[in-house]
C-alpha cells in the first residue's frame, strides 16, 4: 500500500520570520494529521533553520533543485552532498519553472536525478504538459518523454523509491486544477508506462498531483487511484490551508 505524500513547493517566497509562524502553526496541527506523511521544499539558504526546526517534528524537508556536478568551480550552484549535510530527505528535480525559465533539458533534469539518487536523496521528479500540448492531444507523449529520458539514463529501478509529480503545467499557480479524472488518467498513463518495464517499481513509485491543489479540491484528488499525495505550491504558504490539504487523505 502506497502512503500518502503532502509535500510543499514553497517555490522563491518566506524569509525568517514568515517561515518560523509558517512552520511554528504547521507543526502544531499534525496531531490531525494521519494519512500522511508530510515535507516542505524550502528555498537553500532557509535549509538550517527549517532542518532546526522541524528535526523532531515527524515533518520532512528538501531543496527544490541541485547541481548535477558534485563539487566545484560551479558559481552558485548547490550540491547534493551539502543538501545531504542538512539533512534534505528530498530534492525536487525538473520542475516545469526550472525547465521553462532555466532551460532545464529532459537530459539536464536526468543527470540531476542520478546526482540525487547518487547522494541517497529522494528526488522528486516534476513533469507535465503545456496547455497548448493538452489542446493538440500530446498530454501522453510530452509526460512519456519526460519520463522516458530519466528511466533511459537511470534505469526503470531507480524509481522505485523516488516520487514522481504529475504537474499539468497550466494548473500551476492559475487556481485551474486538473479534474480528478483528468489527474488519474495520466497518473495512471505514467503506471503504466513504467509497469510496462518493472511492474513492482509500478506498483511502488509514489505519484503525486500538483498544480491549485487547495483544501477545497483536495479531498477528490487524493481518492482517485493513481493519485499519491501532491506537491503543493501556493497553498502550503498559509499553515490552514497546508494542514487542510494533509488532514484530507483518505484513511
Ligand atoms: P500551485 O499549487 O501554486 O499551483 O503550484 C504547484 C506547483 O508548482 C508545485 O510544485
Amino acid at each position: 500500500m502506497r502512503r500518502i505524500l503532502i509535500a510543499g513547493n514553497w517555490k522563491m517566497n518566506g524569509s525568517i520570520k514568515s517561515i518560523q509562524y509558517l512552520l511554528i502553526d504547521i507543526m502544531s496541527g499534525m496531531d490531525a494529521v494521519k494519512q500522511a506523511d508530510v515535507a516542505v521544499c524550502a528555498p537553500f539558504v532557509y535549509l538550517n533553520l527549517v532542518a532546526n526546526m522541524l528535526q523532531d517534528s515527524g515533518i520532512a524537508w528538501g531543496a527544490q533543485n541541485l547541481s548535477e556536478q558534485s563539487a566545484g568551480a560551479f558559481t552558485g550552484e548547490v550540491s547534493a552532498d551539502m543538501l545531504k549535510d542538512f539533512s534534505c530527505k528530498y530534492v525536487i528535480i525538473g520542475h516545469s519553472e526550472r525547465r521553462s525559465l532555466y532551460g532545464e533539458t529532459d537530459a539536464l533534469v536526468a543527470e540531476k536525478f542520478a546526482t540525487a539518487r547518487a547522494a541517497g536523496l529522494t528526488p522528486i521528479l516534476c513533469i507535465g504538459e503545456l496547455l497548448a500540448e493538452r489542446e493538440a492531444g500530446e498530454t501522453e507523449a510530452v509526460v512519456g518523454r519526460q519520463l522516458d529520458a530519466v528511466t533511459q539514463r537511470n534505469g526503470v529501478a531507480a524509481l522505485a523509491d523516488a516520487v514522481i509529480a504529475y504537474e499539468p503545467v497550466w494548473a500551476i499557480g492559475t487556481g485551474k486544477t486538473a479534474s480528478p479524472a483528468q489527474a488519474q488518467e495520466v497518473h495512471a498513463f505514467i503506471r503504466q508506462r513504467i509497469a510496462a518495464q518493472d511492474a513492482g517499481v509500478a506498483g511502488k513509485v509514489q505519484i503525486l498531483y500538483g498544480g491549485s491543489m487547495k483544501p477545497d479540491n483536495a479531498k477528490e484528488l487524493l481518492a482517485m487511484p493513481d493519485v499519491d499525495g501532491g506537491l503543493i505550491g501556493g497553498a502550503s504558504l498559509k499553515a490552514v490551508d497546508f494542514l487542510g490539504i494533509c488532514t484530507a487523505a483518505p484513511a
